[in-house]
C-alpha cells in the first residue's frame, strides 16, 4: 500500500545507508582512498600545482635585487584586480604552507627555489605517468596558463571554464579522464538508491537545487518510481534549466517541473511552495552561498513538517581543484566566518551551520577511509 511521507523517513534514510554500502558491489575497490587507488597521484599533482604558483607568484621578483616586497606591491605587480583577493592569499598562504614563503606584518619574505627539471617537464611526466587522469591535467594546464589574464581581469575566468557559455569543454576534458578521484560519484549512487528505494512505497515530493548539468537529477530520475514522486527542478541559471526541460521533454518525464530558485534570495519572495517538499536535494550547491546560515534558512522555509534537508557536498579538497575552479569569481563570494580560503566546508563546520540554521536531527554520512572527500548531509 503507497503510505504519504512521514517521519520514519529520516530514521529510515540513516539505517539503510548502512546496508545500502554493505551490499554495494565493488565494495572493497570504493572502501580504498584516493592513495590506494592511484599511489603518488594526489601528492605529486599537488606538487606541481605549488610549483606552478610558485612560478606564478614570484615572477614579478628580480631576485638580485630583493626576495622581499609587501602583499600590495606584489599585487599591483601581479595586476592582481579585487575579485581576485582571495584567490590571491590563497595561493600565498599555500606557498608559506610549504616554507616558501614567509610573511610578517604585511611584507612576503620569498624562499629563493631553483628546480633540477623545468615546469614544463615535470608537467609532461605527470601527463605520461598518470594518463588516467588525462583530462584534470589538462584542465589544470589550461586554466594555470591562463591565470596572468584571469588575475587581471583581462578575461573572466568564467570563460575558461566554460568557453563560447556552455559546458562542452569541460564535459569534454573530464570525459578524458578513465579514473576517478573524488567520492561523490559514489555517494549520489548511493543516494539515488536510497531515495529510489524509498519510493517505491510512499510519495515524495522533492525539490533539487543548483540541479546544473543534472548529475543527481538524471541518476535518480532513472532509479525513482515515477509514479509516486512529484520533482521539481531548479537552478539559478536559465541555461540549466532549459537543459533539463528539453532532456525531461525527450525522456517523457511528466512528473518533472524545471524553474528558477536562488538559494541566496529569500524563499518568501519567489515563485516557490513553501512548507511543501519532503525532501530538499542538492548536489555541491549550498557551499556555493555566500552566507551558508542565510541560505539553509532559506530552504527550511521550503520543507514541510517532516521534511529532510539532503546535501551532498565535496567536504575535502586537493589543491588542483581549487586551482581549476578559483578561476571564477563565484569560487570566491563566500563572506561568512565558516570559511577562509575555500568556500567548501568541512564535515564538522557543516554540522556547527546546521545547527546554527535551527536544524535538530543531523546525520553526516561518508565512505569508511580516512580521506573521504564526499558527505552525506540529511538534516532536518
Ligand atoms: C557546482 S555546481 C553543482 C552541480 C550540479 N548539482 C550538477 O549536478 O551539475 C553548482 C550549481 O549551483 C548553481 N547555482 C549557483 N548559484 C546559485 C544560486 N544562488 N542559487 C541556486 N543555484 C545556484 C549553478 O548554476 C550550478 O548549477
Amino acid at each position: 500500500m503507497l503510505k504519504n511521507f512521514n517521519n520514519e523517513f529520516f530514521t529510515l534514510l540513516i539505517e539503510n545507508f548502512n546496508k545500502i554500502i554493505t551490499d554495494f558491489p565493488l565494495k572493497k575497490a570504493i572502501f580504498k582512498d584516493l592513495e590506494e587507488k592511484y599511489p603518488g597521484f594526489a601528492q605529486e599533482c599537488n606538487d606541481y600545482c605549488v610549483r606552478c604558483i610558485y612560478d606564478y607568484i614570484t615572477k614579478p621578483l628580480n631576485k638580485n635585487i630583493s626576495l622581499s616586497i609587501s602583499y600590495t606591491a606584489l599585487k599591483e605587480a601581479l595586476n592582481v584586480v579585487d575579485q581576485y583577493d582571495k584567490f590571491y592569499s590563497y595561493l600565498l598562504t599555500i606557498l608559506a604552507e610549504h616554507n616558501l614563503l614567509s610573511i610578517k606584518n604585511d611584507i612576503l619574505n620569498f624562499k629563493w627555489l631553483t628546480f633540477d627539471i623545468s615546469t614544463q617537464k615535470k608537467l609532461l611526466y605527470l601527463k605520461d605517468k598518470y594518463r588516467i587522469f588525462k583530462g584534470t591535467i589538462g584542465l589544470l594546464e589550461h586554466c594555470l596558463e591562463a591565470y596572468p589574464k584571469i588575475f587581471s581581469g583581462e578575461l573572466p575566468g568564467i570563460s575558461v571554464l566554460y568557453p563560447n557559455g556552455n559546458t562542452n569543454f569541460l564535459d569534454d576534458k573530464l570525459s578524458e579522464d578513465t579514473a576517478e578521484y573524488s567520492e561523490m560519484p559514489i555517494i549520489k549512487k548511493l543516494t539515488a538508491k536510497l531515495i529510489a528505494d524509498y519510493s517505491q512505497t510512499n510519495h515524495l515530493k522533492i525539490l533539487e537545487i543548483g540541479g546544473g548539468r543534472g548529475l543527481i537529477t538524471r541518476e535518480l530520475l532513472s532509479v525513482v518510481n515515477k509514479i509516486n514522486i512529484e520533482y521539481h527542478f531548479t537552478d539559478i541559471s536559465r541555461r540549466f534549466i532549459l537543459n533539463m526541460e528539453k532532456y525531461v521533454n525527450d525522456k517523457h518525464l511528466n512528473f518533472v517541473k524545471c524553474f528558477k530558485y536562488d538559494i541566496t534570495k529569500s524563499s518568501a519572495e519567489q515563485n516557490i511552495l513553501l512548507n511543501h517538499y519532503d525532501l530538499v536535494i542538492g548536489l555541491d550547491v549550498v557551499h556555493v552561498a555566500p552566507d551558508i546560515d542565510f541560505a539553509l534558512k532559506n530552504l527550511q522555509q521550503l520543507l514541510n513538517q517532516n521534511g529532510i534537508l539532503c546535501l551532498l557536498e565535496t567536504t575535502k579538497t586537493q589543491y588542483w581543484q581549487n586551482l581549476i575552479m578559483g578561476v571564477t569569481t563565484g569560487w570566491w563570494q563566500f563572506k561568512d566566518q565558516l570559511r577562509s580560503h575555500s568556500p567548501l566546508l568541512s564535515t564538522k563546520n557543516w554540522k556547527k551551520a546546521l545547527k546554527k540554521s535551527g536544524f535538530n536531527l543531523i546525520n553526516l554520512m561518508t565512505l569508511e577511509n580516512k580521506n573521504s572527500d564526499a558527505t552525506i548531509i540529511f538534516s532536518k
